[in-house]
Order: structure tokens, then sequence, then C-alpha cells
């Protein structure tokens, strides 16, 4: 059983973008009692929770079995043989577990799960566009509903999204709702003479929008050294700055290879948490920002869930939707295959 000493020595360098907002010790005893009844809950149910890397600190090292980004959280929920599946994130994460686990029980307790790309577009939209460009492949990023993946061919993510658009057989793609990735992929399949036509939808992260080029030089200025590490939602001037450019936990992974010891984040505020948390001897320069939807999940929200899911925690997907919507997730697999 995890004791607060163990909670206290992963949260105490967690600074959330503010060098005043620290965990202490005290406040970290007030999770424990919370995080013991999770506990005792899963085992009763037999189940996992899957945590992504944005949400709050104390999810992640505190209850949480998998952390991660979309990509590795989704292939977690398809590996798990839990009978039931927390996905602490937000509401598309949730189902695209349940997409790959209609079987299974998957629960999300989060009351506000939104996300400004999956709430930007729906299904009309697609079959609308699917009139208008009758011949181009539609990919649809993993930041959707499932209903709008149901009306898509292929699904990315933040992690595979190069090497996906740059596999796609056909020379005419759509891809949505991510605006500024779909700029960012065009520049990168322009650079390797790809020759696709590439048609992009006007969504956007609220989070990764608001970052601006500027920024990168300034902190470059007053931080010589420092590594850039952006996330492809970032618009293509950010990219064209960084000095890596991926997933939330491809990112972690580029710190974890680096013998450098200071670093630039252009994503969202948990991620920076982790890295402090999982870094303390490195530097995490400049500040970061906070998406309100994924700061919605708690502790106190994953136990009632557990202990007594709503009905709108509990996933359920119209099996029509369910079937085509695993056929555009399961083409993003098959991708990957090599
Ligand atoms: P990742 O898949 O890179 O974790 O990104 C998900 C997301 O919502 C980024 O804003
Ligand atoms: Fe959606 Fe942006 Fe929040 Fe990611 S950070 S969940 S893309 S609103």
């Amino acid at each position: 059983m995890l004791t607060v000493e163990q909670l206290y020595n992963k949260l105490k360098n967690i600074r959330v973008g503010n060098p005043c907002c620290q965990f202490t010790e005290e406040r970290c005893k007030t999770f424990l009692p919370v995080i013991e009844r999770i506990e005792q809950l899963k085992r009763e149910k037999n189940a996992i929770i899957l945590a992504h890397n944005y949400v709050p600190p104390q999810i992640l090292y505190g209850v949480a079995d998998h952390t991660g980004d979309s990509y590795g959280l989704a292939k977690k929920a398809l590996e798990s043989d839990a009978e039931v599946i927390v996905f602490t994130a937000v509401r598309f994460m949730a189902e695209t577990a349940k997409i790959v686990n209609p079987g299974k029980m998957v629960l999300d307790p989060n009351p506000d799960g939104g996300c400004t790309l999956a709430d930007g577009i729906t299904a009309a939209d697609v079959k609308r566009l699917r009139e208008e460009f009758p011949d181009h492949t539609f990919v649809c990023y993993i930041n959707t509903t499932a209903e709008v993946k149901a009306n898509c061919d292929v699904c990315v993510t933040s992690s595979n999204v190069y090497t996906i658009m740059e596999r796609i057989e056909t020379d005419k793609i759509y891809f949505l709702p991510d605006k500024l990735m779909g700029e960012n992929v065009k520049n990168f399949l322009r650079d390797k003479g790809a020759g696709k036509q590439v048609e992009v939808y006007d969504g956007t992260c609220y989070v990764h929008e608001e970052y601006q080029p500027e920024s990168v030089d300034q902190v470059r200025l007053n931080f010589p050294g420092v590594r850039v590490l952006v996330h492809p939602e970032c618009s293509p001037g950010v990219v064209g700055k960084a000095d890596y450019v991926g997933s939330t936990s491809g990112m972690l992974d580029y710190v974890r290879e680096s013998d450098n010891d200071s670093f630039f984040l252009l994503t969202e505020c948990g991620l920076t948490g982790v890295l402090e948390s999982e870094f303390p001897k490195k530097q995490f320069v400049g500040t970061c920002t906070t998406c309100r939807y994924m700061k919605a999940n708690s502790l106190e929200h994953i136990l009632s869930t557990l202990e007594n899911p709503a009905s709108s925690n509990i996933i359920e997907l119209d099996p029509e939707i369910q079937k085509n919507a695993l056929r555009c997730v399961d083409k993003m697999f098959s991708y990957l295959k090599d």
C-alpha cells in the first residue's frame, strides 16, 4: 500500500507551471484515504485505471495503473484483461477504449471531459465533407468522437500522424479536425517530396494554439542550450523552431534519453509536472498552460465512479458506430505493423 512518504516523494518536485504551487506532506496525507478506498474497489471489481499524462499528479502517482499518451493508453486498453477500465482523461479517449473493447465496461469519471478539437466537429460535418471530397481518404485525429471516427477511414494520434500520413497509399487526403496539426503534416510531406494533396478542417486545441514562436526565441535567449519540445497541435511557426516534435509520451522518452539538462515544453502543463517528478535534476523552463478538461479529473470523481457509476460515467456506443469506429482505429494499428 502506498505511503504518504512515497506519494510525497513523487509529488514534491512538481510545480504545475508556478514555483509557488507545491505539494506538501500535509496535502498528500489528505489524498491517502481516497487512494486506499480506490485501490480496494479496483481489487473487488477487477478494474484498472488508465490515466493521461495531463491529469492531476495525485491521480498519476496515487492510483493509475498505466499512464501515457492517447496511443499508448489505447494500446493498454486493448491489451488489458481487467473487467472494468476506468479511463481518467477526456471523453474521446475513454470512448476509444470502448471502441477497442466492446465487451468490457469502460468508465469515464470526468464530469467535464470535453476537448475543443473533439467538440469542434460532428458526424454530420464529416458526411457533408465526404460528399464535397468524394475521392479523398478521410483521416481523423484520435481527438474526435466515436461517431466521427465511424465516418472516417483511418485514425491517427500525435505519436504516429506523420508516419501514417506518409504511408497512406492515396494522394488525396482530408485531415480533420486539427488545422494546425494538418498544416504541420502538410509541411512534413512537402519536405519529403511526397506530393500528396491534403485538405484540412478548421479545428484547434485551445491550449496549444496559444503558443507563439517568439516565446521560443525568448527562452532560447535566456537559457542557452535549452532543448525545445513541441506537440504537433502547435502552430507551424512553433513547430518550425522545435528540436523535437511528438506526442506527450514521445517528449517524455526524449527527455529520458537526452544528456541535456534543460528543456522547454510547449504542451499542457501536466506533462511538465510528470517530468519534474521523474527527472528532479533536470530543469524545465518557461511557463505552461493547463487544459481545463483534463484538470476536471479528480480522485473523488474516480472513487464515486468506481463505487456507483452514474449512467453518464458508463461509455455505451451504438453497435453500428462501434463497428465502424473500430474499423477506423484498426486501420491505424494496421499501418503501424512493419
Ligand atoms: P497525446 O496523445 O500526445 O498525449 O496528446 C493528446 C492531447 O490531447 C494533446 O493535447
Ligand atoms: Fe483537447 Fe487540447 Fe485539452 Fe488535449 S489539451 S484534451 S487537445 S483541449
